[in-house]
Protein backbone atom coordinates (compact mmCIF):
# COMPACT_ATOMS: atom_id res chain seq x y z
CA UNK A 1 0.00 0.00 0.00
CA UNK A 2 1.03 3.70 -0.91
CA UNK A 3 1.93 6.24 1.82
CA UNK A 4 -0.37 8.50 2.63
CA UNK A 5 -0.12 12.01 1.25
CA UNK A 6 -0.64 14.93 3.14
CA UNK A 7 0.60 18.13 1.07
CA UNK A 8 0.81 21.75 1.77
CA UNK A 9 0.17 23.90 -0.57
CA UNK A 10 1.28 27.55 0.18
CA UNK A 11 -0.02 28.77 -3.05
CA UNK A 12 1.89 32.27 -3.82
CA UNK A 13 2.29 32.69 0.84
CA UNK A 14 5.22 33.00 2.54
CA UNK A 15 8.41 35.09 1.68
CA UNK A 16 11.88 33.13 1.91
CA UNK A 17 12.15 33.69 6.21
CA UNK A 18 8.77 33.34 6.53
CA UNK A 19 8.81 29.84 4.82
CA UNK A 20 11.93 28.90 6.73
CA UNK A 21 10.72 29.15 9.80
CA UNK A 22 7.45 27.96 9.22
CA UNK A 23 9.72 24.62 8.46
CA UNK A 24 11.54 24.88 11.76
CA UNK A 25 8.22 25.12 13.50
CA UNK A 26 6.79 22.26 11.71
CA UNK A 27 9.78 19.96 11.63
CA UNK A 28 9.94 20.21 15.74
CA UNK A 29 6.10 19.22 16.25
CA UNK A 30 6.04 16.43 13.76
CA UNK A 31 7.39 13.02 13.96
CA UNK A 32 8.71 11.11 11.23
CA UNK A 33 5.63 8.37 10.39
CA UNK A 34 6.40 5.33 7.62
CA UNK A 35 2.84 5.59 6.64
CA UNK A 36 2.75 8.72 5.80
CA UNK A 37 4.52 11.12 3.18
CA UNK A 38 4.12 15.11 4.06
CA UNK A 39 5.16 17.15 1.26
CA UNK A 40 5.62 21.14 0.88
CA UNK A 41 4.83 22.99 -1.97
CA UNK A 42 6.71 26.21 -1.00
CA UNK A 43 6.62 29.06 -4.38
CA UNK A 44 9.71 28.47 -6.82
CA UNK A 45 11.46 31.36 -4.49
CA UNK A 46 11.76 29.49 -1.32
CA UNK A 47 12.23 25.96 -2.93
CA UNK A 48 16.00 26.53 -3.24
CA UNK A 49 16.68 27.07 0.67
CA UNK A 50 14.01 24.44 2.03
CA UNK A 51 15.67 22.05 -0.02
CA UNK A 52 18.68 22.74 2.07
CA UNK A 53 16.83 23.05 5.04
CA UNK A 54 14.38 20.16 4.69
CA UNK A 55 15.08 16.72 6.84
CA UNK A 56 14.00 14.21 3.76
CA UNK A 57 12.83 11.65 5.90
CA UNK A 58 9.82 13.61 7.06
CA UNK A 59 8.76 16.03 4.24
CA UNK A 60 9.37 15.67 0.45
CA UNK A 61 9.29 19.51 -1.37
CA UNK A 62 6.85 19.67 -4.55
CA UNK A 63 7.16 23.14 -7.03
CA UNK A 64 3.14 24.63 -7.77
CA UNK A 65 4.05 24.84 -11.07
CA UNK A 66 6.75 24.52 -14.04
CA UNK A 67 6.78 25.28 -17.87
CA UNK A 68 6.94 22.43 -20.45
CA UNK A 69 9.79 23.26 -22.68
CA UNK A 70 13.12 22.14 -20.52
CA UNK A 71 14.85 25.45 -21.46
CA UNK A 72 15.23 28.54 -23.81
CA UNK A 73 14.34 32.18 -24.46
CA UNK A 74 10.49 32.01 -22.04
CA UNK A 75 11.08 34.55 -20.29
CA UNK A 76 9.45 34.61 -16.26
CA UNK A 77 9.16 30.51 -16.34
CA UNK A 78 11.33 27.75 -14.80
CA UNK A 79 11.42 24.78 -16.01
CA UNK A 80 10.78 20.68 -14.83
CA UNK A 81 14.47 20.34 -15.88
CA UNK A 82 15.66 22.88 -13.41
CA UNK A 83 13.56 21.17 -10.15
CA UNK A 84 15.23 17.83 -10.33
CA UNK A 85 17.20 17.54 -7.23
CA UNK A 86 15.13 19.97 -5.38
CA UNK A 87 11.57 18.56 -5.72
CA UNK A 88 10.36 14.65 -5.95
CA UNK A 89 6.34 16.34 -7.21
CA UNK A 90 5.39 19.15 -9.00
CA UNK A 91 1.56 20.31 -8.76
CA UNK A 92 0.35 20.56 -12.46
CA UNK A 93 -3.26 22.13 -13.85
CA UNK A 94 -4.51 23.59 -10.27
CA UNK A 95 -7.24 25.59 -11.29
CA UNK A 96 -6.07 28.61 -10.07
CA UNK A 97 -3.22 28.03 -12.93
CA UNK A 98 -6.46 27.50 -15.41
CA UNK A 99 -8.29 29.88 -14.59
CA UNK A 100 -6.45 32.90 -13.82
CA UNK A 101 -3.42 31.84 -16.40
CA UNK A 102 -5.14 30.72 -19.21
CA UNK A 103 -3.39 26.76 -18.91
CA UNK A 104 -5.51 24.91 -20.88
CA UNK A 105 -6.01 20.52 -21.75
CA UNK A 106 -3.21 20.81 -24.11
CA UNK A 107 -0.51 22.87 -22.45
CA UNK A 108 -1.16 20.83 -18.71
CA UNK A 109 -0.30 17.34 -21.09
CA UNK A 110 2.56 18.91 -22.11
CA UNK A 111 3.39 19.69 -18.55
CA UNK A 112 2.75 15.97 -17.17
CA UNK A 113 4.65 14.65 -20.28
CA UNK A 114 7.94 17.09 -18.85
CA UNK A 115 7.66 15.95 -15.73
CA UNK A 116 7.97 12.43 -16.74
CA UNK A 117 10.29 13.35 -19.47
CA UNK A 118 12.56 14.97 -16.37
CA UNK A 119 11.50 12.18 -13.76
CA UNK A 120 9.48 14.18 -11.28
CA UNK A 121 6.02 13.34 -10.40
CA UNK A 122 3.14 15.18 -11.39
CA UNK A 123 0.26 16.08 -9.09
CA UNK A 124 -2.61 16.46 -11.51
CA UNK A 125 -5.22 18.77 -10.61
CA UNK A 126 -8.46 18.09 -11.74
CA UNK A 127 -12.27 19.23 -10.77
CA UNK A 128 -15.18 20.86 -12.37
CA UNK A 129 -16.88 24.69 -11.38
CA UNK A 130 -20.05 25.09 -9.57
CA UNK A 131 -21.95 25.66 -12.84
CA UNK A 132 -20.60 22.49 -14.38
CA UNK A 133 -21.55 20.77 -11.05
CA UNK A 134 -25.16 22.74 -11.48
CA UNK A 135 -25.43 21.21 -14.78
CA UNK A 136 -24.21 17.52 -14.24
CA UNK A 137 -21.30 18.07 -16.27
CA UNK A 138 -18.88 16.74 -13.55
CA UNK A 139 -18.28 13.52 -15.57
CA UNK A 140 -17.82 15.08 -18.43
CA UNK A 141 -15.62 17.73 -17.02
CA UNK A 142 -13.21 14.90 -15.18
CA UNK A 143 -13.10 12.74 -18.35
CA UNK A 144 -12.33 15.54 -20.41
CA UNK A 145 -9.29 16.79 -17.84
CA UNK A 146 -7.98 13.12 -17.48
CA UNK A 147 -7.88 11.36 -20.73
CA UNK A 148 -6.03 15.05 -22.12
CA UNK A 149 -3.64 14.76 -19.45
CA UNK A 150 -3.00 11.04 -20.09
CA UNK A 151 -2.85 11.12 -23.53
CA UNK A 152 1.02 10.61 -24.32
CA UNK A 153 1.88 8.57 -20.76
CA UNK A 154 2.57 4.90 -20.56
CA UNK A 155 0.88 2.59 -18.31
CA UNK A 156 4.06 2.24 -16.14
CA UNK A 157 3.96 6.14 -16.29
CA UNK A 158 0.54 6.27 -15.32
CA UNK A 159 0.70 4.08 -12.39
CA UNK A 160 3.26 6.53 -10.48
CA UNK A 161 0.66 9.30 -11.19
CA UNK A 162 -0.98 11.75 -8.07
CA UNK A 163 -3.98 12.69 -9.10
CA UNK A 164 -5.96 15.88 -7.05
CA UNK A 165 -9.59 15.73 -7.21
CA UNK A 166 -9.98 19.67 -6.62
CA UNK A 167 -14.11 20.66 -7.06
CA UNK A 168 -13.49 24.40 -7.81
CA UNK A 169 -16.80 24.81 -5.86
CA UNK A 170 -15.11 23.72 -2.80
CA UNK A 171 -11.94 25.64 -3.09
CA UNK A 172 -11.99 27.98 0.15
CA UNK A 173 -10.52 31.07 -2.47
CA UNK A 174 -13.44 30.41 -4.35
CA UNK A 175 -17.15 29.39 -3.41
CA UNK A 176 -15.47 27.13 -0.61
CA UNK A 177 -18.31 24.93 0.09
CA UNK A 178 -17.64 21.94 2.08
CA UNK A 179 -17.90 18.91 -0.04
CA UNK A 180 -19.96 15.69 1.39
CA UNK A 181 -17.50 13.51 1.49
CA UNK A 182 -20.21 10.93 -0.18
CA UNK A 183 -20.19 13.08 -3.31
CA UNK A 184 -16.56 13.19 -3.56
CA UNK A 185 -16.50 9.16 -3.18
CA UNK A 186 -18.76 8.78 -6.18
CA UNK A 187 -16.10 11.14 -8.11
CA UNK A 188 -13.09 9.59 -6.82
CA UNK A 189 -15.31 6.16 -8.33
CA UNK A 190 -15.22 7.48 -11.79
CA UNK A 191 -11.51 8.66 -11.97
CA UNK A 192 -10.84 5.29 -10.89
CA UNK A 193 -13.03 3.99 -13.46
CA UNK A 194 -12.10 6.15 -16.24
CA UNK A 195 -8.01 4.98 -15.50
CA UNK A 196 -9.00 1.44 -15.25
CA UNK A 197 -11.09 2.07 -18.91
CA UNK A 198 -8.07 3.29 -20.73
CA UNK A 199 -5.04 1.33 -18.90
CA UNK A 200 -6.53 -1.42 -16.60
CA UNK A 201 -7.22 -2.22 -13.40
CA UNK A 202 -4.05 -3.20 -12.25
CA UNK A 203 -3.15 0.32 -13.32
CA UNK A 204 -5.64 2.15 -12.11
CA UNK A 205 -5.27 0.42 -7.97
CA UNK A 206 -1.57 1.68 -7.97
CA UNK A 207 -2.81 5.14 -9.08
CA UNK A 208 -3.25 7.49 -5.94
CA UNK A 209 -5.80 9.82 -5.82
CA UNK A 210 -6.25 12.55 -3.09
CA UNK A 211 -8.97 15.32 -2.33
CA UNK A 212 -8.21 18.54 -1.66
CA UNK A 213 -10.81 21.13 -1.04
CA UNK A 214 -11.14 22.94 2.47
CA UNK A 215 -10.11 20.45 3.81
CA UNK A 216 -9.15 20.97 7.56
CA UNK A 217 -8.03 18.82 10.96
CA UNK A 218 -11.46 18.73 11.50
CA UNK A 219 -12.75 17.26 8.30
CA UNK A 220 -9.19 15.41 7.26
CA UNK A 221 -10.30 11.95 8.74
CA UNK A 222 -14.08 12.14 7.02
CA UNK A 223 -12.03 12.54 3.05
CA UNK A 224 -9.58 9.73 4.21
CA UNK A 225 -12.08 7.27 5.42
CA UNK A 226 -13.46 7.34 1.73
CA UNK A 227 -12.54 4.20 -0.29
CA UNK A 228 -9.89 4.57 -2.13
CA UNK A 229 -8.71 8.33 -1.16
CA UNK A 230 -4.75 8.31 -0.38
CA UNK A 231 -3.92 11.60 0.54
CA UNK A 232 -5.35 15.31 1.09
CA UNK A 233 -4.01 18.74 -1.22
CA UNK A 234 -4.88 21.39 1.44
CA UNK A 235 -4.78 24.82 0.56
CA UNK A 236 -5.67 27.74 3.57
CA UNK A 237 -5.52 25.73 6.39
CA UNK A 238 -1.66 24.43 5.47
CA UNK A 239 -0.63 28.13 6.00
CA UNK A 240 -0.93 27.56 9.83
CA UNK A 241 2.23 25.27 11.26
CA UNK A 242 -0.12 23.70 14.19
CA UNK A 243 -2.94 23.20 12.26
CA UNK A 244 -0.89 21.35 9.48
CA UNK A 245 0.89 19.27 12.09
CA UNK A 246 -2.96 18.45 13.51
CA UNK A 247 -3.93 17.38 9.87
CA UNK A 248 -0.93 15.01 9.88
CA UNK A 249 -1.91 13.88 13.00
CA UNK A 250 -4.98 12.87 12.21
CA UNK A 251 -3.70 11.07 9.15
CA UNK A 252 -1.83 9.38 10.95
CA UNK A 253 -3.89 8.02 13.60
CA UNK A 254 -6.04 6.83 10.61
CA UNK A 255 -3.37 4.89 9.01
CA UNK A 256 -0.95 3.78 11.82
P1 LIG B 1 -8.17 25.22 0.23
O1 LIG B 1 -7.74 24.10 1.14
O2 LIG B 1 -7.80 26.58 0.72
O3 LIG B 1 -9.62 25.09 -0.13
O4 LIG B 1 -7.35 25.05 -1.13
C1 LIG B 1 -7.39 23.82 -1.77
C2 LIG B 1 -6.41 23.85 -2.85
O5 LIG B 1 -6.60 24.54 -3.84
C3 LIG B 1 -5.18 23.07 -2.67
O6 LIG B 1 -4.46 22.99 -3.85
Amino acid sequence: MKKTLIIANWKMHFNTHQASIYLSRLNRITSIHRNLEVVLAPTFLSLGQLAQEVDPRKFKLAAQNAYFKDEGAYTGEVSFSMLQGIVKYVIIGHSERRIYFNEDLPMIRDKVAAAYRNKLIPILCIGETKAERLANETKRVIHDQLTTALANLTSEEVRTIVIAYEPIWAISTFEGDIAKPQEIQKVIDYISYQISELYGSRVAQDVQIIYGGSVNSSSITSYLALDNCQGSLVGGASLNYEEFANIINKAYLLRK
